[in-house]
């Protein structure tokens, strides 16, 4: 794979596929770490006289144009965060771009309307990637949180560029997650939450392969205590996966890999509850409620489960903590994970946002911008984009 030190960009036309799929509310960008994390990409582009050329997705239109999901809020924010004004085109392709793209300087940027307005971009069409790759002399992918997807302007691009390399973002991501799955010191615990196990299966048997202890919280732990024949209320559970989930719990078992479930939950009605209905025992949640938050005897548990960590990797939360009447187990976990001394990886937008909300972003070693991509990567599946920079750069 080409690094972008490599390539010379200088008053190139440069392609750069980011992850601008950030939260806008009101014409707002509401959170901008995305934006943050591709600035020294766009600098040292702008150092070396490139033209720039964004190009990002936002949010599921389904090929049609929908206002609300334009980019064009997110061209005005990285104005501001830049200090320098970041060009707007309402297109992403056509004879328009090009023009818009004829009149760049070196150093100038441009963002490009959202690429999932064009059914091309998710089917990774090949007229569509062509169009794409015709507006550029260089691609760089500098967009992991999309690296699991064979999108157009991920994938198909590459054939239609001369040459392709990755960002320093990209770059930074594969490192990281590189380093603690091939090479990570002992003891490697995973901390797994959210609410699905089926969107977990695949990485909870990779983990099985690599770590030494398994955490799980948030919804995804009731199906595993449902299918031992525990009554959870009205919690939320997958009944059609109580099979696996006893498989995982036989297989951990048989591989040694400690297998930590909660002990405790807070419980509630409903998530939008204003105070938990209190704590009370795993065997024990009310018929009529729902374990919504980890309680703080597992709390204490897997705070010593961190204890000795020397390699973390966290993926979702403990429970519904965007209401803060359950939010503490997950701020507490955030609190243990930023205390072991080695390695610690999140991974996810609620595990950032999370860790972010506890005041511990500069207490972990690497947080990555991958949601369903830093999944994919923990399974040991190579991911599309990275293929095809190899493949490009083989050409
Ligand atoms: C993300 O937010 O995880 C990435 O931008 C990928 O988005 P997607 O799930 O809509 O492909």
């Amino acid at each position: 794979m080409n690094h972008l030190t490599d390539v010379d960009v200088q008053n190139k036309r440069v392609l750069v596929r980011v992850d601008f799929n950030v939260p806008i509310e009101d014409g707002q960008v509401k959170d901008d770490t995305r934006l943050q994390a591709v600035l020294p990409t766009l600098e040292y582009l702008q150092k070396q006289g490139a033209k720039i050329i964004l190009c990002s997705h936002l949010g599921k239109p389904k090929g049609k144009k929908v206002k609300e999901l334009s980019l064009a809020p997110v061209a005005k924010k990285l104005s501001k965060i830049l200090n320098k004004n970041v060009m707007f085109c309402p297109e992403c392709i056509g004879d328009e771009v090009k023009k818009t793209i004829d009149g760049l300087s070196a150093g100038d940027m441009l963002l490009l309307e959202n690429l999932r307005f064009h059914p091309g971009e998710q089917a990774n069409d090949k007229e569509f990637a062509r169009n794409l790759g015709e507006l550029a002399d260089v691609y760089v992918n500098d967009a992991f949180g999309v690296a699991h997807r064979e999108h157009a302007s991920v994938c198909g691009v590459t054939s239609f560029v001369p040459e392709c390399c990755a960002g320093f973002l990209l770059q930074k991501e594969i490192d990281y997650l590189s380093k603690v799955l091939k090479s990570p010191k002992r003891p490697f615990v995973a901390v797994l939450g959210g609410s699905k196990v089926s969107s977990k299966l695949g990485v909870l048997y990779a983990f099985i392969d690599k770590v030494d202890k398994i955490i799980v919280g948030g919804a995804m732990a009731n199906t595993f205590l449902a299918a031992q024949g525990y009554c959870l209320g009205r919690s939320k559970v997958e009944q059609e996966l109580f099979q696996e989930a006893l498989e995982i719990i036989v297989k951990a078992k048989d591989k040694k890999v400690g297998f930590y479930l909660p002990v405790d939950f807070i419980c509630g009605t409903g998530v939008k509850e204003k105070i938990g209905k209190g704590v009370c025992p795993f065997q024990e949640v009310p018929a009529n409620e729902m374990a919504l938050d980890i309680g703080p005897a597992t709390s204490f548990l897997y705070a010593e489960v961190l204890k000795d960590a020397k390699s973390v990797v966290w993926n979702g939360p403990m429970g519904a903590f965007e209401n803060s009447a359950f939010a503490q187990g997950s701020l507490n976990l955030a609190e243990d994970i930023a205390r072991v001394d080695g390695l610690t990886v999140v991974g996810g937008g609620d595990t950032d946002a999370l860790v972010h909300r506890a005041g511990l972003r500069d207490k972990y070693s690497f947080i990555s911008t991958g949601g369903g991509s830093f999944l994919r990567f923990m399974e040991g599946h190579p991911l599309p984009a990275l293929v095809a920079l190899e493949n490009c750069a083989q050409k």
